[in-house]
This record gives C-alpha cells, sequence and structure tokens, in this order.
C-alpha cells in the first residue's frame, strides 16, 4: 500500500488522538478522528457494541440485526446528538432505553420492526426534534409526551388505523407525516390533542381515506402544507368540507389532493378559502371530471402554480381560469383536451399541454 503525505499524516493525527486519549475505536466500527462520528454500519451486529467513546456525537449503527433496546442503551453516551438505527430488526424499545441522552437531537428508527412502543420508550429525550418511526409496522402513536422539543415526526408506512394521539404531545410540534397508513376515517376530535401544536405540515396522502368528519381540519391556523393525495375512495363530499374547514388556516401554502378527486369539480370548491394565501394547488391524477367549470378557481387570488396534470379532463370552459391572478406555472399535460383553452392569464410563465 503506498500512502501520500497527505494520508500519512491524517492517519498520524488519528493515531495520535487515540493513543493520547486513551479512546480506542469499537470492533467493527469506523471512527472519525475525534470520535465524534462512530459508524458500525452493515456489520451483522445483534446488538449495540460495547466501548462507542463517550465523545461521540453521532452513531450510525444502520445495515445491522439489532432487534432489541434495552434500558439505558446509550447512558453513558451524554453528547450524542444522533443516532441512527435504520434498516435493522427492531421489535422492541425498552422503557428508558434512551435516558441519559439529553442532547440528542435527531432519531431514526426507519425500517425497523416495530409494532408497539412502550409509554416511556422516549423518556429523557429532552432536546430531540425529529424522529423518525418510517417504515415499521406500528398499530399505535406512541407515547411523545417526553420530547418536549420535537418538532417532527413521521410514521410514514406504518399500520396505524387512527391519527389520534393519544398522550399530550409535544407543543413544539410543526410537521407531522402519516402517508401509506391504513387510517380510512378522520374524525372530527382526532387532532384535538394537537390544538395546542403550532402544526405547520400535515400529510396525509395514501391512506385509504374514505370519509372525514366535518370539522376535522378546523382551527389549524398556522398549517402550511396539506396533503391528502392518493386517497382514491374519499368522498368528494368528504373534500369539500376538508376544504371549507381550512378558511382559517390563513397562511395554507399548499394544498394538494392530487389522486384523491374521482367526480366532476364543483364550480364553488375552492370559494371558501377567499381569505387564504394558497400558492399552490394539485388536482393532478383527478380521474372522472370532464369538464373544468367556469369559475372553479375564482377563490384562489394567490395561486402560482396549479397542477392539473394526468386527468381526465375533457373540456375547460372560458370562464374557468377567471380570477388566477398571480398564476405562473399551469400543468395540463396528459389531459383529454381536444383544443387549447381559453387563458386570460398575464402572470403566467410556464405552461404544459405535452400529450392531449
Ligand atoms: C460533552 O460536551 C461538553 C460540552 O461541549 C464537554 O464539556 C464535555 O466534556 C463532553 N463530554 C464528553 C463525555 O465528551
Ligand atoms: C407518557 O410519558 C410521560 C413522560 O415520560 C409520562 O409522564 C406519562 O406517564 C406517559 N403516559 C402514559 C400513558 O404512560
Ligand atoms: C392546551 O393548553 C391549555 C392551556 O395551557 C390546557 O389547559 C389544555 O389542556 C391543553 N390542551 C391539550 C389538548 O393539550
Ligand atoms: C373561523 O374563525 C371564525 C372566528 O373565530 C369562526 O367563527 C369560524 O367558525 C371559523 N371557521 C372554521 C371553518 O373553522
Ligand atoms: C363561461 O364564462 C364565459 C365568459 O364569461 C361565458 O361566455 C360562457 O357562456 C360561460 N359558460 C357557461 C357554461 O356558463
Amino acid at each position: 500500500m503506498e500512502l501520500n503525505w497527505r494520508e500519512l499524516s491524517v492517519l498520524l493525527v488519528i493515531f495520535a488522538a487515540s493513543s493520547t486519549s486513551g479512546t480506542t475505536c469499537p470492533n467493527k466500527c469506523k471512527c472519525s478522528a475525534n470520535f465524534a462520528t462512530i459508524s458500525c454500519q452493515h456489520q451483522q451486529l445483534s446488538q449495540i457494541p460495547d466501548g462507542i467513546p463517550i465523545q461521540a456525537h453521532q452513531l450510525y449503527l444502520g445495515y445491522n440485526l439489532i432487534t432489541r433496546l434495552p434500558e439505558n442503551s446509550f447512558s453513558t453516551l451524554v453528547n450524542l446528538t444522533e443516532i441512527s438505527l435504520k434498516n435493522n430488526e427492531l421489535v422492541e424499545i425498552q422503557a428508558g432505553a434512551f435516558s441519559g441522552l439529553a442532547r440528542l437531537k435527531y432519531l431514526y428508527l426507519t425500517q425497523n420492526s416495530l409494532k408497539l412502543i412502550g409509554d416511556r420508550a422516549f423518556d429523557g429525550l429532552v432536546s430531540l426534534q425529529q424522529l423518525h418511526l418510517q417504515q415499521n409496522q406500528l398499530i399505535q402513536v406512541p407515547n411523545l409526551s417526553a420530547m418536549s422539543s420535537l418538532t417532527r415526526l413521521s410514521f410514514a408506512n406504518n399500520k396505524l388505523k387512527s391519527i389520534k394521539i393519544e398522550t399530550n404531545p409535544p407543543v413544539t410540534l410543526r410537521s407531522l407525516v402519516f402517508s401509506n397508513n391504513p387510517i380510512n376515517k378522520i374524525s372530527a376530535d382526532d387532532f384535538a390533542p394537537l390544538k395546542n401544536c403550532s402544526l405547520t405540515k400535515v400529510d396525509l396522502s395514501r391512506c385509504d381515506l374514505k370519509s372525514l368528519e366535518p370539522g376535522a381540519f378546523g382551527n389549524f391556523p398556522h398549517l402550511q402544507s396539506l396533503s391528502v393525495s392518493y386517497n382514491s375512495n374519499l368522498q368528494l363530499a368528504a373534500i369539500a368540507s376538508l376544504i371549507k374547514d381550512l378558511a382559517n388556516s390563513s397562511v395554507l401554502f399548499a394544498l394538494d389532493i392530487s389522486g384523491s378527486i374521482s367526480e366532476e369539480i364543483p364550480p364553488n370548491m375552492f370559494s371558501s378559502l377567499q381569505s387564504v394565501k394558497l400558492k399552490q394547488l394539485s388536482l393532478s391524477h383527478t380521474t372522472k371530471c370532464k369538464v373544468l367549470q367556469n369559475g372553479t378557481f375564482s377563490g384562489l387570488p394567490s395561486l402560482n402554480f396549479l397542477d392539473l396534470s394526468h386527468s381526465d379532463i375533457e373540456q375547460i370552459e372560458t370562464g374557468a381560469f377567471f380570477g388566477l391572478k398571480d398564476l405562473q406555472r399551469l400543468d395540463m399535460q396528459n389531459l383529454n383536451l381536444g383544443r387549447v383553452p381559453y387563458f386570460p392569464l398575464p402572470t403566467l410563465q410556464q405552461l404544459n399541454l405535452n400529450h392531449n
């Protein structure tokens, strides 16, 4: 093996650092020069290796075979800010598994086999900002209340049947992702425990939603982005009631209803959004809506981007786009239009009419 001077000096620094502090890198792991980053990925580990240096800030344990996290799994590693246990075989997180980790900000538990998480599993994680639980088998929302700084939470790709958070959720919560869970129904009070949070993003795409009770989405004054896309069994009446609920979400920026409408869109559908500054609306993959009627978008004067692509629309009435005073991008690729519709849209910058 030939080393140039630069590589050799890096190695000398690593050697010097490890020999002076007496710290060594655990077997099967790679450690950065100052032991800030410890990476033990793809090693077929069935438990957390012994002797992880206490200086560690980031600990990457992904792509192993770890099944359980016992109490105090990391308790000496007080300066950890990030742990990844992505793609392991976790089925159990015991109470107090993360205790001592008062500085942890990011926890990745993505791609495991967690079905239930016990009530005190997250105790001690007072600085945690992001909890990633995507791609597990969860059937119940765990107790989140210990994580008093949590801002982002993802349950995407689990088996949750309800979005209801039984224990007090942290008021810091901003972004909540539930996409790809068999939720079916959202009741009027399901979001009630979240009323004290300033939620800015909610993702309910691909949840096989069938019904949304009126009022379920009311009173989210800070909401910026909402997706209920690809819920193809959702009744139009439910979507209409959702849109009415959003009348007071005055900072709502993006609304994604792609793949969820399979009826003619009534022309008053968005009229309740007059005082909402909606900028992006996606209605792509809308089926069985043949005609866009006059005035359909008249309640959306701030809209910048309208996506109507990949839908069954055959005809756009002359006044359908009236009121879109700020529209810059209009995507109408893959519709069934027989002729170019009339657009009185002076602000338009991008128009896609491919495949009609
Ligand atoms: C943890 O970080 C603090 C503040 O940076 C430092 O004083 C302390 O020595 C660190 N502890 C360990 C075990 O490295
Ligand atoms: C949820 O966790 C908090 C904080 O650890 C704890 O005080 C509370 O008792 C737990 N709730 C339940 C229902 O176990
Ligand atoms: C919201 O905050 C108020 C005032 O702090 C409190 O009384 C109420 O129980 C809280 N609601 C929820 C659902 O946490
Ligand atoms: C909007 O807020 C007003 C005033 O607080 C309230 O009367 C109305 O019911 C709210 N509308 C919705 C849809 O939540
Ligand atoms: C739609 O609006 C245009 C322009 O105002 C008008 O000429 C047309 O008759 C209207 N179409 C229908 C079906 O009301």
